[in-house]
Order: structure tokens, then C-alpha cells, then sequence
């Protein structure tokens, strides 16, 4: 593997100043980082004067579809869209056909994409009611989803009788959708007829959130077992959590959270429909003030990609999801330049946390020795999101038409260019991501 030199772009170091100067990558890894460096014979020079070098972002929950569901989403199409959004690493959830829920689809999974990822993957198991044995052997995974609400079929563990002993044996992660089925299937009858895709946010409302966010936390207190609370969606939790939440205990939030609110549905319909659903734009403020407060430890995109076609059944028969990869960097980085935060906490809650929270060795700083996983943004231009330029097989983003500065201009996964200037390396492969114990 020849050694890689990126020329004096302003690098993001982990105590979050920057250093104008030279980075040398060998072998997949950091190996300098310097004000000037001689290139090594042979080496591959990158100019990245004016541009900004941050780690690769690790995309904490997807949705990518493969096996089962492919006329959505696959794991190259997915795995494109991420190394043109910046994303060198991501999670992904069990909700495929079959179900990630044992050991036999996690190793179809994992050899899917060794085979089909331009970047680096780790996988769920899902929780079941009847599963407990699985969770506590299936391996690798990065955590145990369970689906307190929001889910159909097996994967649905809403009682409190069913969740609880997943919380009392094993000391794996275990990261909540938290909503309260109970709840939900109640007002689905009370507002039942009603068409309009507004509706969903009244259906499964702040309280159906924060009841399971309440008896997750409780669960966790009783075992003191780790606990991720995945796309935390209203200002009421947040609040809740910053006096309950335990130092073992961490929160995500997606950008559609932070910037969509109930005002979507009028704009864009069905397309803003997801679970759990997009809350007024005073839940926005409080969920911004909670992330920059560190109540909020992370952020997700919570890629879902249906397409539109499935979108266009009209609600409620159309489903929740929207996808999210590659405009979560610039979305956040457009926010930093607009003076919201600085581009070393968006790095912070893309890259550092989440490599810290799932004990990803190696990864989430521009370190001497950490992988090379990293992603060369341009602060300096606003371009718009656009439909033709979508990666994502679905064909569509929430965010069209928003001008965003800081899309990646070159990524790289392990070493390897994988995204540059509009053109994807689909040449190739990520990596099986390691997690720590927790
Ligand atoms: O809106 C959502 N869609 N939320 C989820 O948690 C699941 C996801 C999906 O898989 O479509």
C-alpha cells in the first residue's frame, strides 16, 4: 500500500484546535501528523490547501436494508451514499428480512458486506421476546436493539415484563427506540381516518416517548446496564434526562430532530414521516440546548430509506423513514459556519463520541496510530442538495433545496480514497468494526 500525504489542510486535532500542516498515512494508519513533512518515495500527494480535515464520521444508526429489502436500499448503494457524505463508519439496525436475531443473519450480514461496503460496518442484534439466549452470545455486535414501540412482528418487545429481563442478564449495550406501543396503538384508534401526515406527530406524541425513555431509565437504574437511548426526540426527555441521567447512560439525536419540525408536513408531506416523528420547532431549541450541554451525548442520521413510490401510498399507509448519510456532515457543518456550535463539537458528536460510546478502538480522532479514517470538507462553498446527485437508492432527501456548506471533498476509509470530487473508488472494501467490552 503506498503511503498517503495530505498537504496542508487545517487538521482537526482531538483537543479540538486545528494545526495548518501535513498528514502521512501509512499502511491504513496515521503515522505523522506535522506543520511540514517530507513525502516518502512513491507516495500519493493530496493538496488540500483551504480545506478542513476531520475523522471520518461514524454514523451510529442506519437502516441499509440488505438482505430483504433491497428495492430501498443495499449495502453498496448505502455504503456510496456514506463515502460521499463523509461517513467512514456505521452501525446498523436488525430490522431486515430475515431479522438480524440470531447468529446464522449476522454472519450473512457481515459477509454481505465484506463483500458490497465501500466503508467500515458493525451490526445490531435485535432483541425479540424470545431471544434472551442470542443476545448474550451472537457475536460481533455493537449493542442489542430493542424496539420498545414503533415495530411490528418479532422484533416488538413493549412490556415491561418482556424488557426487563433483557436488562437483568448480560452486560452488553443496549440501545432503546424508545416509544410506548401501548400508547400509540390507543390514539391510532382515536384518531383514526384522519389522513393528513401531521397527524403521526399527534399519534405518537411526546408522551408515548417519554413513558418508554422513563421505564428504559428505570430498567437501567435497577441493573445498572448500559443504555443508549436512540433518537431522542423531544424537548420533555431531554429535560428528564438531564436530572435522571446516569453517567453509564448516553443519548443520540438526529439532525432531522434538530432542524425538521411539524412545519414539514406541509412542505413535503409523507416524506417527513418518521418514528419517532419530527416534534414542534420549540422541541428543536430544547434538543439543541441539550446536545450542546452534553445531555445529549451524540448524533445519528437514523437513515431509513423507503422509496417513493412506498411514500406516496398516503398516510397512514405510507412508511416512517427518511434517509440521512450523506447530508448529516454538511447539515451539522452548515450549522457550525452559521454559528450554532463549532465544527470541533459537530466532529465531537459525529466521530469522537460515538467511537467512545461503542468502545470502537483506533477510531473518531486524528491521532497518531488511530486508523485512517477521514473526510476533507470544504467550509468555504454552499452548494444545494440535490436529487441528481443522490448516492442513496431511495432517490430523495428531507433536505433538498437547503444550501449547506462543508461537503466532504475527499474520503478516506483505512487509507484508501474512496470518495473524491464527485467520484466514488467503488473498488474498495471497509472493514468488520471491533467493539470494545462494555
Ligand atoms: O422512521 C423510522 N423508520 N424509524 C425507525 O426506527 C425505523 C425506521 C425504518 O426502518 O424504516
Amino acid at each position: 500500500m503506498t503511503a498517503l500525504l495530505i498537504r496542508h489542510p487545517r487538521i482537526l486535532l482531538p483537543d479540538g484546535e486545528f494545526l495548518l500542516g501535513d498528514i502521512l498515512i501509512q499502511q491504513g494508519k496515521i503515522v505523522q501528523i506535522a506543520p511540514e513533512i517530507t513525502a516518502p518515495d512513491g507516495s500519493n500527494i493530496i493538496d488540500a490547501t483551504g480545506l478542513t480535515l476531520l475523522p471520518g464520521v461514524i454514523d451510529p444508526q442506519v437502516h441499509f436494508r440488505e438482505p430483504g429489502l433491497e428495492h430501498k436500499e443495499n449495502l453498496f448503494t448505502a455504503s456510496c451514499a456514506c463515502a460521499k457524505g463523509g461517513v467512514t463508519s456505521f452501525l446498523e439496525m436488525p430490522n431486515t428480512k430475515p431479522l438480524t436475531t440470531t447468529q446464522a443473519p449476522l454472519d450473512q450480514k457481515l459477509q454481505l458486506a465484506s463483500e458490497k461496503c465501500l466503508v467500515n460496518y458493525g451490526f445490531f442484534i435485535g432483541a425479540t421476546p424470545e431471544n434472551l439466549p442470542d443476545l448474550l452470545t451472537t457475536n460481533p455486535v455493537c449493542g442489542i436493539k430493542i424496539f420498545m414501540g414503533s415495530s411490528h412482528g418479532a422484533l416488538l418487545v413493549s412490556r415491561e415484563a418482556e424488557i426487563e429481563p433483557i436488562f437483568a442478564r448480560g452486560d452488553r449495550l443496549i440501545a432503546v427506540h424508545a416509544e410506548d406501543q401501548a400508547r400509540i396503538l390507543q390514539r391510532r384508534q382515536e384518531f383514526k381516518g384522519i389522513t393528513d401526515p401531521a397527524i403521526h406527530s399527534q399519534i405518537q406524541d411526546e408522551t408515548a416517548a417519554l413513558n418508554a425513555t422513563k421505564l428504559a431509565l428505570k430498567l437501567s437504574q435497577k441493573y445498572q446496564r448500559r443504555l443508549h437511548i436512540l433518537h431522542l426526540s423531544t424537548g420533555i426527555e431531554a429535560e428528564f434526562l438531564r436530572e435522571n441521567k446516569p453517567s453509564w447512560v448516553t443519548a443520540e439525536v438526529t439532525p432531522q430532530h434538530l432542524l425538521l419540525n411539524t412545519e414539514a408536513y406541509e412542505k413535503i408531506g409523507t416524506l417527513a414521516q418518521m418514528n419517532p416523528p419530527l416534534r414542534s420547532p420549540e422541541n428543536n431549541q430544547i434538543l439543541w440546548q441539550a446536545l450542546l450541554d452534553g445531555v445529549i451525548d451524540f448524533i445519528a442520521t437514523d437513515h431509513a430509506p423507503h422509496t417513493l413510490e412506498e411514500k406516496a401510498k398516503g398516510y397512514p399507509n405510507s412508511p416512517s423513514g427518511m434517509p440521512g448519510v450523506e447530508t448529516s456532515l454538511p447539515l451539522m457543518l452548515t450549522q457550525a459556519m452559521a454559528g450554532k456550535c463549532s465544527v470541533s463539537q459537530v466532529s465531537s458528536w459525529m466521530a469522537t463520541k460515538p467511537a467512545e460510546a461503542y468502545k470502537i478502538p483506533n477510531k473518531g480522532l486524528i491521532k497518531t496510530g488511530y486508523d485512517a479514517d477521514l473526510v476533507l470538507v470544504d467550509l468555504d462553498n454552499y452548494r444545494p442538495v440535490l436529487r441528481e446527485d443522490l448516492q442513496t437508492k431511495c432517490g430523495w432527501s428531507p433536505f433538498e433545496g437547503w444550501n449547506l456548506t462543508g461537503w466532504p471533498i475527499i474520503t478516506i476509509v483505512g487509507g484508501n480514497i474512496v470518495y473524491e470530487r464527485g467520484k466514488l473508488n467503488t473498488e474498495v472494501r471497509g472493514k468488520a468494526l471491533q467493539f470494545g467490552k462494555n
